[in-house]
């Protein structure tokens, strides 16, 4: 669950986050659209705690971000414009890394990250340093790397940028049995018909607030065509 109330956010004297309220119910997968520059990665740094709110009140989970940012960072797994792995380490020896920074043990771990180099395709290359990855094959990383603490909550920014169709897919089955599974997700993207079909809820962040939220099975494509078009329409940024 994630309760967010009146965020601010200032980058010099521009307001990127002006006051913005967000309730994320536990088990709830909420896709946030909106323009560019309107503040939507801007959030999700806050939330991954990458970044200080000037203002505002944040929880997840029940923690408060403001104080209790090592806890907040072990229930999350982020998945951002950054990797967040290192480069001279190895596909598994960052899986690794990171599982052993979130307090896995011997055992599990290494279970864990063959299951994760398998189910996102990149063991024929665990043990190639990241560096040399290709773009997309970095992107299967960060998105293991994202989950191999077993998260209770995902941030995603714009995940599916530089997939395959099939690591794409295979990104939508791995988001699908997580939130089966209880997992919260937020996922930031400009494709409106792939957040329609992976959401339950839909956000329209415009100008640092959330200009509008509607349940997805309350519309269609023509109609979130359209509710972003009105919103669009009105903001003059
Ligand atoms: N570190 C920073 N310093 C100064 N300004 C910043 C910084 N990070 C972001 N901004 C500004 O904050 C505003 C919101 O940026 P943000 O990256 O959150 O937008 P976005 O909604 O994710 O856009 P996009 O769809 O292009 O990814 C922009 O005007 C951007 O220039
Ligand atoms: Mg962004």
């Amino acid at each position: 669950m994630i309760e967010i109330k009146g965020l601010t956010k200032r980058y010099g004297n521009r307001k990127v986050l002006n006051g913005l309220d967000l309730s994320v119910p536990a088990g709830t997968f909420l896709s946030i659209f909106g323009p560019n520059g309107a503040g939507k990665t801007t959030l999700l740094k806050i939330l991954a705690t990458l970044a200080r709110p000037n203002s505002g009140t944040v929880t997840v989970d029940g923690w408060d971000l403001a104080k209790d940012g090592a806890e907040i960072r072990s229930v999350i797994g982020v998945v951002s414009h950054s990797p967040f792995v290192y480069g001279e380490l190895t596909v598994e020896e960052n899986l690794r890394f990171f599982g052993r920074l979130f307090g896995l043990g011997p055992a599990g771990l290494e279970a864990r990250v063959r299951e994760l180099l398998d189910s996102l395709g990149l063991a024929h290359r665990a043990r190639d340093r990241s560096e040399i990855l290709s773009r997309g094959m970095r992107q299967r990383l960060a998105i293991a790397r994202a989950l191999v603490h077993r998260p209770r909550v995902l941030l995603l920014d714009e995940p599916h940028v530089g997939l395959d169709p099939k690591a794409s897919a295979v990104l939508d089955r791995t988001l699908r049995s997580f939130k089966d599974g209880g997992g919260t997700v937020v996922m930031i993207t400009h494709d409106l018909a792939k957040g329609l079909e992976m959401a339950d809820r839909l956000a329209f962040l415009f100008r640092g607030r959330m200009a509008r939220e509607v349940e997805a099975a309350r519309t269609d494509a023509a109609g979130l065509r359209q509710m972003y078009d009105s919103l669009a329409a009105g903001d003059n940024a």
